[in-house]
């Protein structure tokens, strides 16, 4: 087999590395494991799916060497939007599928961006008297600052532009890359 893998040719550059991601997600868990030692039922992390699927993998791993007991609910949510900005108003795809009331909620999400999405989502799940609702993103854009989302675990603050990899795609493509990077503009071009 030839060395390297089939999207390395695709990508301008790399923003995080591998590395560095596992390192930070080591670094949220035991914060988060810090912060939750009172979680007697433990936590549950809702994913929303599909770009946190990797970051929820593994950082549900590592807060299993590090915390408290955790469980695991999916959420698809499909934001209205005109072409890539989100509008804010979100449908969705894939509910819960138990009930989250009393319980400590932590939302595992991959990117925040504009903050609508997460915004809507957050009053969603605090609608279900949970004891608690946090939010741990793994990579925030600028303009996440300027809307008011309690966002208490970030990974990184990313330059904004568009990346890939690590559960973010383009076109549903990418998600696989264990690192996160910027596409070269010809593939854009091509696609
Ligand atoms: P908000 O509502 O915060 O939207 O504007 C956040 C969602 O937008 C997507 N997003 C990206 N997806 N590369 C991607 O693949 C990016 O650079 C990017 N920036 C935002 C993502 O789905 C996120 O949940
Ligand atoms: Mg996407």
């Amino acid at each position: 087999m030839a060395d390297g893998s089939w999207y390395d040719a695709d990508i301008d550059h790399v923003i995080i590395s591998e590395q560095q991601i596992r390192d930070k997600i080591d670094e949220l868990a035991k914060q988060v494991s810090t912060d939750h030692t009172d979680a007697v039922d433990g936590i549950l992390l809702v994913c929303v799916l599909k770009g946190a699927v990797m970051f929820m993998a593994d950082f549900a791993r590592s807060l299993g060497r590090h915390g408290p007991s955790t469980e695991m609910e999916f959420m698809a949510v499909s934001s209205y939007g005109q072409g890539t900005t989100s509008s804010g108003v979100v449908r969705i795809l894939k509910d819960l599928d138990r009930d989250i009331a009393g319980r400590h909620v932590l939302v595992v999400e991959d990117i925040v961006d504009s903050g609508l999405t997460l915004s809507w989502l957050m009053k969603y799940l605090e609608s279900r008297s949970p004891a608690s609702v946090e939010v741990v993103a793994l990579f925030r854009k600028p303009d996440a600052v300027k809307v008011q989302v309690p966002v208490r675990y970030v990974g990184f603050d990313i330059p904004n532009e568009f990346v890939v990899g690590y559960g973010l795609d383009f076109s549903e493509r990418y998600r696989e890359l264990p690192y996160v990077g910027v596409l070269k503009p010809e593939v854009y071009a091509r696609s």
